[in-house]
């Protein structure tokens, strides 16, 4: 992909066109300024949090029980976390071997903080959500990219893993399903996976923050349930995505009891333990009714089956989505380097998504596009795209 980042875009998203997380920021900054603008960038749910979860931070505050919790986490959430780590995705945990975060944001700053020294690598599957990056140089680490693409689903292969091992290499970071590709690491590619991580001696960091929205059939697999895995995988996750519950800012690890020690420690130096009522919202939210979930579920199946029509409509080509809130689209046909036409889009369209270069800078030609908006404002958003491509279009032949 060789499209060239031309004149067309203001200084304030020239300037951070480089880094992916500073560019996501002055585009959801740009868009601020349009009243009307449709927001397809953004990655934390729209749906409300489910009623039986506010209710259970309301109670917990009329009780007084809001006093702060052993740092690694209230021990019944920590009980209730292992209870469905073993129960929904097959890991050999109990409570000392889980941290409660807040969100998994944090738990990946704390994480690299307990896990590497300077110099030490880390494997990451390109594209990439670039908070890894950001985490691991935060603890002197060097992210090494894995490419995955296209063709392939964007499912992680097994021998360019192998191929990206270097003596420095601590561990490897795998996200199913992924942001910002939708695609997911297949059972059997894990497996290949697991064995490449034994035999190298690796940590494996699994993200498995979207692991309720799957699609077509797909099934979630846990790689840190595999033989001769327990000891050597950290699992990710958090009920932002799964319960719409982004702001309460909590999320959870399973690791080797050690390092949850070790995290533990960066966690009551930095932040302390996590707000007991967000705590009390994930206990609400893990052990009572599922049904909202369910209905999520339904939700996102029903607007990733109108953006599969309509993004095709647009002439965009992408691998249909397996998973997560994302298509991850290839935009090259229009010509225009993806951070360019997020700009014009949002300038002329007022819909805001993602360039691909902000999430790696080798994306020039993807666009992220989400589908966390109704359905009646994803037409809309696909209804004001349609003229601007494809008047880009037709400039660029
Ligand atoms: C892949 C991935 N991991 C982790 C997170 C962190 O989410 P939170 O901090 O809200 O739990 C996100 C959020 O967008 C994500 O996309």
């Amino acid at each position: 992909m060789n499209i060239s980042l031309n004149a067309n875009i203001p200084d304030e998203v020239r300037a951070v066109a480089s880094d992916g997380t500073k560019l996501r920021y002055a585009l959801m900054e740009l868009s601020a300024q349009y009243p009307d603008a449709i927001a397809l960038g953004r990655g934390d749910p729209d749906l409300a949090t489910p009623a039986h979860i506010t209710q259970a931070v309301m109670q917990s505050i009329r009780d007084g029980k809001t006093a702060p919790t052993p740092v690694a986490g209230m021990p019944t959430l920590r009980e209730a976390i292992g209870e469905k780590f073993r129960r929904e995705n097959g890991l050999d945990v109990v409570g000392d071997n889980i941290i409660v975060t807040a969100g998994g944001q944090e738990g990946l700053f704390l994480l690299m903080q307990a896990l590497l020294d300077p110099g030490d690598e880390v494997l990451v599957p390109d594209p990439r959500y670039t908070s890894y990056d950001e985490a691991i140089a935060s603890a002197g680490g060097k992210f090494v990219l894995i490419p995955t693409d296209h063709e392939d689903a964007f499912n992680l292969r097994p021998e360019a893993v192998e191929a990206a091992i270097t003596p420095r290499t601590k561990a490897l970071l795998i996200v199913t399903p992924s942001n910002p590709t939708g695609g997911i690491v297949t059972e059997d590619r894990l497996r290949a996976i697991a064995e490449i991580a034994i035999r190298h001696n690796l940590i494996v960091i699994s993200d498995e923050i979207y692991e309720k929205f799957l699609y077509d059939g797909w099934q979630h697999f846990s790689i840190g349930s595999l033989p001769g895995m327990a000891e050597r995988t950290v699992t990710l996750n958090g009920f932002s995505k799964t319960y719409a519950m982004t702001g309460f800012r909590v999320g959870f690890i399973a690791a080797p009891a050690n390092l949850i020690a070790a995290m533990a420690k960066v966690k009551a130096a930095t932040t302390g333990a996590t707000a007991t009522i967000s705590q009390w919202a994930g206990l609400a939210a893990l052990t009572g009714a599922q049904e909202p979930l369910h209905e999520f579920q339904r939700i996102y199946t029903e607007r990733r089956a109108l953006m599969l029509t309509g993004l095709r409509d647009l002439g965009l080509n992408f691998s249909d989505p397996r998973g997560a809130f994302f298509f991850w689209t290839n935009s090259s046909s229009i010509g225009i380097h993806a951070t360019v036409l997020s700009y014009l889009l949002l300038k002329e369209g007022h819909v805001l998504l993602f360039p691909g270069t902000g999430f790696g800078e080798n994306w020039g030609g993807y666009l992220r596009i989400s589908i966390l908006q109704t359905t009646d404002l994803l037409q809309e958003a696909l209804g004001r795209m349609k003229p601007i491509l494809d008047r880009y279009r037709a400039q660029a032949k």
